[in-house]
């Protein structure tokens, strides 16, 4: 007999890995992997709560993807960084936990980070929490090299907790050189209750001096800033962020509990910490987006993979005991003002078969993807034999994603459809990605994009109208573990 722990004793979300049998953690897995919405071609967890992306970096001819991982159940408790690398992004190597939290300043978690690559060395900066006795929540800063073989030495970066203008909430840093010296920016809860940035500077990555917090010309952005990205492409500062916090401006906007907002503008000015921009933008207009890490690989892309979840809902999943997956990896790419996504080329290498869409074009897998042309006019539904569905439809001026008709309808507080005003407003391509539980829609060229998780189960038929186009069958991605 299995023993379920339980997770409402915040106690148990500390359990160690050490502290469960092997036993507990096949059940667990078993439970996961059988679970119908279990994804095919995402990277998900083997058992227990995958969070943010972490350490994205192209490394030694491989992309390397880490993630936040807590290992016995469904629930944010002690993270860890697991690992996993791949060439073409159908084949991945299971590198097993990265970062553990085995050190004094990490002792409540390894949270999230960024990588940068230098010589052979992958270069891993996190955030590592410590409750203290008193249950006082101290984060510092870790830099983490890992060197050729994967062996990994840690030591803190920046080990006094937050500067002053910030409360405890300080974290997720992120790192990048510019002339010689090497800048890393903390996001953070100021004391004036609102969302900041801290920029450290050094002439090494191991030493770090705090430079002052970075200003920006548009006031207070929520509470909590969280997971900073910052790149430079052309002349043009782009930094992405996951705001918390209220920034809802009307339906079209901000709906989620949290959100992810980006701002381009003139180079960040790092000398007197400031930001020039004009406006913010909200990166993903679907239910579940976070969180988003980006990185350069060898062929010059810059490559976004994002949280495919959301922090404050439960999930049908969860009594299986696993829960979230990562985005698809997407190129990401600066036109005007905007971020424009689109999926990496690669995963036409997953494509089984093509069938051409019909208006009531019945499935044989629910891991498939969708090329097609919109109208205007459109819809397109993703249903059941009880008429449990999906729909993705545009009255012409903008889209609307319906999950209200779903099996497993959930989350409803946060409200149960989003929409996005449309940007091209004739016929246009779109391009679809569903593994069986979740639901990536790339519209107008890339520039508007739908992440959510999709709950309909027997998944057996797609109906449209004003569509057009082909269906791909997708095989799964396959994961091997490395010895
Ligand atoms: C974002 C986040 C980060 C933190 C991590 C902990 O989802 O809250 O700010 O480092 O998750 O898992």
């Amino acid at each position: 007999m299995i023993t379920a722990i339980d997770f409402t004793n915040r106690q148990n979300r500390y359990l160690r890995l050490t502290d469960v049998s092997e036993q507990y953690l096949r059940h667990i897995e078993k439970k996961a992997k059988e679970d119908p919405y279990y994804p095919t071609y995402h990277v998900a967890p083997r058992h227990g709560l995958l969070n943010d992306p972490n350490g994205l970096s192209y490394y030694k001819g491989r992309h390397h993807i880490f993630y936040q991982w807590f290992p016995l159940g469904p629930v944010h408790g002690l993270k860890h960084w697991y690992h996993v690398s791949t060439k073409d992004f159908v084949h991945y190597e299971d590198h097993g936990i990265a970062l553990y939290p085995d050190h004094c300043y990490d002792s409540h978690g390894c949270y999230s980070g960024s990588g940068v690559v230098e010589g052979d060395s992958l270069h891993l900066f996190y955030t590592g929490n410590h409750l203290t006795g008193d249950g006082e929540v101290v984060q510092s800063q870790v830099h983490a090299v890992m060197d050729p073989d994967n062996f990994i030495r840690k030591a803190q970066v920046i080990a006094n907790g937050s500067p002053i203008a910030f409360t405890h909430n300080f974290r997720d840093p992120v790192v990048f050189e510019r002339e010689g010296s090497y800048y890393m920016l903390v996001g953070g809860e100021m004391m004036t209750n609102e969302g900041g940035l801290a920029l450290y500077k050094g002439e090494s990555m191991d030493q770090m001096t705090y430079e002052g917090t970075v200003s920006t010309p548009l006031g207070k952005l929520g509470y909590m800033w969280e997971c900073p990205n910052y790149f430079e492409v052309e002349e043009q500062g782009i930094f992405i962020f996951s705001p918390q916090g209220d920034l809802k401006t009307d339906k079209y906007n901000f709906n989620n509990v949290f959100s992810v907002a980006y701002m381009i503008g003139e180079p960040m000015d790092l000398e007197r910490r400031h930001f020039e921009v004009e406006d913010y933008i909200e990166l993903d207009k679907g239910f579940d987006f976070y969180a988003p890490q980006t990185y350069v690989d060898d062929q010059g892309r810059r490559i976004l993979i994002g949280w495919l979840g959301n922090s404050k809902s439960e999930y049908p999943t969860d009594p299986n005991m696993w829960a979230h997956m990562l985005t698809i990896p997407r190129t990401l790419e600066v036109k005007g003002n905007e971020l424009i996504q689109s999926p990496v080329e690669e995963l036409v290498n997953l494509r089984k078969d093509k069938e051409t869409l019909k208006t009531l074009h019945r499935l044989h897998s629910q891991a498939f993807e969708m090329r097609i042309m919109v109208e205007e006019v459109f819809e397109i539904t993703f249903e059941n034999d009880k008429g449990e569905c999906v729909t993705f439809s545009s009255n012409g001026e903008e889209y609307e994603l319906d999950r209200s008709k779903m099996t497993h309808v959930y989350a409803e507080k946060f409200g149960t459809k989003r929409y996005a005003k449309r940007k091209c407003l004739t016929s246009h391509r779109v391009m679809i990605y569903i593994d069986r539980s979740s639901i990536e829609i790339f519209c107008d060229d890339g520039a508007t994009v739908f992440t959510s998780r999709m709950f309909v189960s027997n998944l057996e038929k797609v109906r449209s109208v004003g569509v057009s186009g082909d269906l791909y069958h997708l095989s799964s991605a396959e994961f091997l573990e490395s010895n």
